[in-house]
């Protein structure tokens, strides 16, 4: 049995802000976002061999080859240094796929990273950001490692101060997965669903003191579009209001809703009656920078 001398986690993350502003002349959309870091994470193991990429996935499927974004993440680490030696990677996959919670996003981000450290190359945040923005828009946010505000397609992060401990309960529908859904998700936009700041400086102004349950203003421009293109879903923002959730929100392009709480106990009962009636549900919390 191989040992992976080198252990990190790549966290999902929730959107607790997610407006367009606008469609840019490259097709992409300008997005104004506040994303969060949450505990329910992947396990990444690697080990430096002497030659070629090895990737084994376990847990959630996903494809080991070359499309998976670790895999892209170390050829295009790749692209920028010369290096003579190989690496090995063990992805556990705790986050679930497709479901807007960025989990493939954030093991690219956290192969960059741990390639920086492992292979003692020294690349500065932003060479890393420019890398992590060629794999995809979200894959920059999780690069800082914290809250922050989201911009630009993805590449502008500006850090927030960390929230008070929130405690988020996941519920991801049982439904059939959308073939390149997050694009799909986007085309659905029109000049109808883009917004101005306004709102945007009363949801930061809100962070910046520290306030999110019932005090921040929080909205995602693809809810609407969620629950009108995808069957069933409203089933199951349904079944977590009657199991007590005070309001049910959609994290990115979806399918996965949540609900939040500042206490532990409060989204315990939630994720408990929800678990109850054979759901995938997560219990997880903020995590702090
Ligand atoms: O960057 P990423 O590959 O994750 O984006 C997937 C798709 O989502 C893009 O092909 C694009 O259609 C859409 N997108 C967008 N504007 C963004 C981010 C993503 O239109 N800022």
């Amino acid at each position: 049995m191989p040992t992976f001398p080198y252990k990190t986690r790549a966290p999902a993350k929730l959107n607790i802000l997610l407006k367009v502003t606008g469609r840019r002349p490259d097709g992409y959309h300008e997005l104004i976002s506040v994303m969060v870091p949450i505990d329910l994470s992947d396990r990444l193991e690697m080990d430096v061999v002497p030659k070629g990429i090895k990737l084994n996935c376990e847990g959630y499927q996903v494809p080991a080859d070359e499309s998976n974004l670790v895999h892209r993440a170390i050829k295009a680490f790749l692209s920028q240094v010369s290096f003579n030696k190989g690496i090995s990677i063990k992805l556990q996959k705790n986050i679930p796929v497709a479901a807007g919670l960025g989990g493939g996003s954030s093991d690219a981000a956290a192969t960059l990273l741990a390639l920086n450290k492992l292979w003692e190359l020294g690349l500065a945040l932003p060479e890393l950001v420019q890398l992590a923005s060629e794999l995809g828009s979200d894959v920059p946010f999780f690069i800082y490692k914290g809250i922050a505000l989201v911009e630009g397609r993805g590449e502008q992060i500006t850090p927030l101060p960390s929230l008070p401990l929130t405690f988020f309960v996941l519920l991801v529908p049982p439904l059939l997965k959308i073939p390149g859904k997050t694009r799909r998700m986007y085309d659905n936009l029109s000049t109808a669903h883009y917004t101005r700041g306004q709102f945007v400086r009363r949801t930061l102004s809100s962070l910046k003191q520290g306030r999110l349950i019932d005090h921040c203003p929080m909205f995602n421009v693809f809810e609407e579009i969620a629950f009108a293109v995808i069957p069933g879903l409203n089933k199951y923002r349904k079944a977590l209001e009657e199991a007590g959730a005070a309001k049910v929100y959609l994290t990115g392009s979806g399918p996965c809703l949540f609900a939040l709480f500042s206490t532990e106990e409060e989204a315990r009962k939630l994720f408990s009656r929800i678990k109850k009636q054979g759901l995938e549900c997560y219990l997880a919390s903020s995590l702090l920078r």
